[in-house]
């Protein structure tokens, strides 16, 4: 305990808080007036793009994601940059081109990001290549987060291979992604341990405070020699969030773990949010149900965002009543599936396939085009094999790919480009095109018109300033 190994922090508050919390829906007007004082604080990085916050933006916020980031970057002089990115679905829900992934981190990096925190949903280590190399070209902090999950096949050898072979390929740091809250404390030292063991490179930990273990995991994480913690300001802290800020601040306070951050500092931060949390509270948006500690997730190991939308889902059918019987069904497709991870875009697709196995009142009766795809290998390979007698009575004979899946996708920006060429107002555009072009394109529009509306008000201005 002698030597001092100071803890970093990633503040998720621009991110990941408000994606768990209020359906990623604060805008950059409410960011921008405390960046500079975020940046600060003296973080290890600022999450504040990727992950949902680029669809939002452009759906239903109307803002250009693109935009937002330039203006954080301006405020934010010394502190990192990180985004998430979903690795060649880049921030959308399909494997694109490699030249679009390509193109996609180079104007990520040129617009302000500094750390590009990539994974893929089922630790296909080869749908992170092309985003890896792009990101070393540019310059770029590449790191590599594993999808945590549980399960015969997860085994402490299976992390701490992965893990060099990440290490390998030229990642510059290793992100444990826990985005059920399914780490435990002492799991925790456990993998923290083998890890450090295993490899040089630095170690970050990222969960949820879901099943209501997250602070007491990240404590013993830091205890094995974590280097990084993602956290989250108070205000929008815990329940499907991040662990407080300012709680793990003062609570390595004055141990060889102290991250020196200045705790006024954070409480005029904090001060800033909490009216804002007061405002989500009362119009519905931050819903008290999310704030507390949901056991279930350990019980079925679920994220907490799939939970809900199963529910949701149900509801739609009017089949609420059979909830558990659906969530008895998520571990039994999952296994179906090769046993793999629960997150973007896999979390919905075997959360949609219970559903349906359920409701149909037979397994596999009813089958989503997703489902085929992933018994077809077209997101990648499975930790274990698909089951084969599943897999037949959903595909058949039909072929099944083998190959890194984005082999098989042509480069497409030429086509996206001449696609969207009448909208085109930055070379950026073609990238929010290619991720959502339906939306994009309503974004496209939408802006035109405020342009027009501008500037017949100014002209309207300028006429008024002169006496008639
Ligand atoms: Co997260």
């Amino acid at each position: 305990m002698s030597q001092t190994k100071p803890v970093r922090i990633t503040e998720t508050i621009l991110r990941d808080a408000h994606q768990s919390l209020i359906a990623t829906r604060m805008s950059t007007e409410r960011m921008l007036p405390i960046v500079e004082k975020l940046d600060q604080v003296g973080y290890h990085s600022l999450e504040c793009w990727g992950g949902a916050t680029f669809d939002a933006s452009l759906r239903f916020l109307h803002e250009d994601p693109w935009d937002r980031l330039r203006k954080i970057k301006d405020k934010a002089k010394k502190t990192p940059l990180q985004m998430l990115f979903r690795g060649q679905n880049i921030l959308g829900y399909r494997p694109y081109g490699d030249d679009v992934v390509e193109y996609f981190v180079q104007k990520s990096i040129a617009n302000g990001i500094d750390i590009i925190r990539i994974f893929d949903c089922l630790n296909d280590l080869r749908n992170l290549e092309t985003a890896v190399k792009a990101s070393n070209k540019e310059k770029g902090h590449a790191q590599i987060a594993l999808s945590y999950t549980l399960g015969d096949a997860y085994t402490m050898e299976y992390w701490t291979n992965i893990a060099k072979e990440i290490e390998n390929m030229g990642a510059d740091s290793i992100c444990i992604k826990d985005m059920a809250g399914l780490l435990l404390p002492y799991k925790a030292t456990e993998l923290v341990t083998a890890l450090k063991e295993a490899v040089k490179i630095p170690i970050q930990l990222h969960t949820h405070y879901t099943s209501g273990v997250a602070s007491m995991t990240y404590m013993k994480a830091v205890e094995a020699g974590v280097d990084v913690i993602d956290c989250a300001m108070s205000p929008l802290a815990l329940g499907t969030s991040q662990p407080a800020t300012e709680v793990m601040v003062e609570t390595f306070k004055g141990t060889p773990y102290d991250t020196g951050y200045d705790q006024n500092l954070l409480a005029e931060i904090a001060d800033y949010f909490r009216p804002y949390r007061d405002e989500c509270l009362e119009s519905g948006l931050l819903n008290p149900k999310n704030m507390g500690v949901n056991i279930k997730t350990l019980l079925y190991q679920v994220p907490g965002g799939m939970l809900s939308n199963l529910t949701s889902q149900l509801k739609d059918l009017g089949a609420e009543d059979k909830y558990y019987e659906v969530l008895e069904e998520v571990p039994r497709v999952r296994k179906d599936f090769g046993e793999c991870p629960l997150v973007t875009p896999s979390s919905q697709i075997v959360g949609s396939q219970a559903v349906m196995n359920v409701v149909a009142g037979e397994r596999y009766k009813m089958v989503t085009k997703e489902t085929k795809d992933v018994l077809s290998g077209k997101y990648g390979k499975t930790v274990k094999p698909f089951n084969p007698e599943v897999q037949k009575k959903c595909i058949g004979d039909a072929e099944v790919i083998t190959c890194r899946p984005a082999d098989l996708v042509p480069n497409e920006l030429e086509t996206l480009e001449a696609e969207m060429a009448q909208y085109k107002e930055q070379d950026e555009d073609v990238l929010s095109y290619a991720l959502f072009p339906q939306v994009a394109v309503d974004f496209f529009k939408y802006r035109e018109a405020q342009k027009t509306k501008m500037d017949a008000s100014a002209a309207d201005t300028k006429n008024g300033a002169y006496p008639v």
